[in-house]
């Protein structure tokens, strides 16, 4: 006993020095090793339902009162493939209570389509939820139509949604579970900002699209493309927005996100929540509605601006995360990089000495 141990001391303290020689790569490469295997593990047992891990069975929260559901209204536009892909996808979310598809074609829709969607449904709705499909006919084509106010809605949550957008089932609940903590807020997917134009006065702003977004963190806008909200704001959306407002939107086709986005802000005086989940676009205008028709949508956000007497929109840089997904590779919140003291994996660095981590190292 006595005789070994000096030995394999002795190969410890070589083993050390080895470990210390290759420090720089090898202690990086343990800790992405470690970050790409928990991930890993992390997503396995979320896709066995990670919900069964915990005993948690979905109903603590109440999902028969008006807060524990949320109801789809969807805006469409003469692409039934569309329409018939996503209504066959969104029938599976838990939680969800009825699809309300607004209409502003001038015919109503065909038996045939109707039968088809009743049928989807059926087919791929969960067997505890009986999801109601209703066709809101509008006898106007505006985009307007899209926040009317629906008289016999069930849910206090509205999940506004367009046609050619596609969110998994796990994104679309955890908007939700954000929204039921802050329910008079703007919780969505898509964020977009203003800038305020110097070179033509202080009261003067521009729209700044996705990119803008990206490079300052900062958002002061989530769109009803794909947002949740409270059914009050449809109500008020239809009653107070101003007529002036209404009718340019109808004439220019364009903003009503943008004008939806002023009405909450001045509600409440508080920023929306931008939260974070997977997007699939299903449309063929991808590409070109994260840029371009900047000029447009500038002339709209001073156009209200006027309207509202003042910026009502207010900025932030929050941003909502499912923890159970990003608990390990964490992105630093202050600085531009985590600092990773030494000693973390028992090896000896020389004092003072930390591993610098890019961020966002681990993306997500
Ligand atoms: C904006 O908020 C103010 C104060 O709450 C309210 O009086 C006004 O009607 C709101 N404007 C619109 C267009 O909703």
């Amino acid at each position: 006993m006595r005789g070994n141990l000096p030995i394999s001391r002795r190969s410890v303290f070589k083993l050390r020095q080895v470990a210390i020689g290759a420090i720089g790569s090898a202690k990086i490469k343990i800790l992405i090793l470690g970050c790409v295997a928990l991930t890993i593990l992390a997503v396995a047992t979320r896709n066995r339902d990670g919900s069964l891990l915990m005993g948690w069975t979905g109903d603590v929260d109440g999902s028969s009162s008006p807060r524990g559901r949320y109801s789809i209204v969807m805006n469409t536009w003469k692409r039934y493939d569309l329409l018939k892909k996503s209504i066959s996808h969104y029938a599976s979310c838990p939680k969800l209570d009825s699809i309300h598809i607004v209409w502003s074609e001038p015919d109503p829709p065909s038996d045939s389509l109707k039968r088809y969607l009743n049928h989807v449904l059926r087919l791929n709705s969960r067997k505890d939820q009986q999801v109601e499909l209703v066709f809101d006919i509008n006898k106007e084509d505006s985009l307007n139509n899209r926040f009317k106010e629906i008289k016999d809605l069930k849910t206090d949550a509205v999940f506004s949604i367009d046609d050619d957008v596609i969110f998994p089932c796990s994104s679309v609940e955890f908007a939700f579970t954000v929204w039921q903590s802050a329910p008079y807020t703007m919780v969505g997917y898509v964020p977009r900002m203003h800038w305020m134009d110097q070179k033509k006065g202080n009261d003067k702003y521009k729209y700044g699209g996705w990119w803008s977004v990206w490079w300052t963190g900062t958002y002061s806008m989530v769109l009803s493309k794909a947002a949740f909200f409270h059914k009050k704001y449809l109500k008020l959306y239809t009653d107070e927005m101003p007529a002036s407002i209404k009718e340019y939107i109808t004439k220019s086709r364009n903003c009503e996100d943008i004008a939806m986005s002023f009405l909450v802000a001045n509600a409440t005086s508080s920023p929306p929540i931008w939260v974070k989940g997977k997007i699939f676009e299903i449309g063929s205008t991808g590409i070109s509605s994260m840029g371009g028709h900047s000029e447009r949508r500038t002339d709209c956000v001073n156009k209200f601006v006027d309207e509202f007497g003042g910026m009502a929109l207010v900025p932030t840089s929050m941003k909502a995360i499912d923890s159970r997904n990003s608990w390990f590779c964490s992105q630093s919140s202050t600085g531009g990089v985590n600092s990773i003291p030494p000693n973390t994996l028992s090896l000896d660095l020389p004092e003072g000495s930390n591993i610098l981590l890019p961020r966002h190292y681990c993306r997500h």
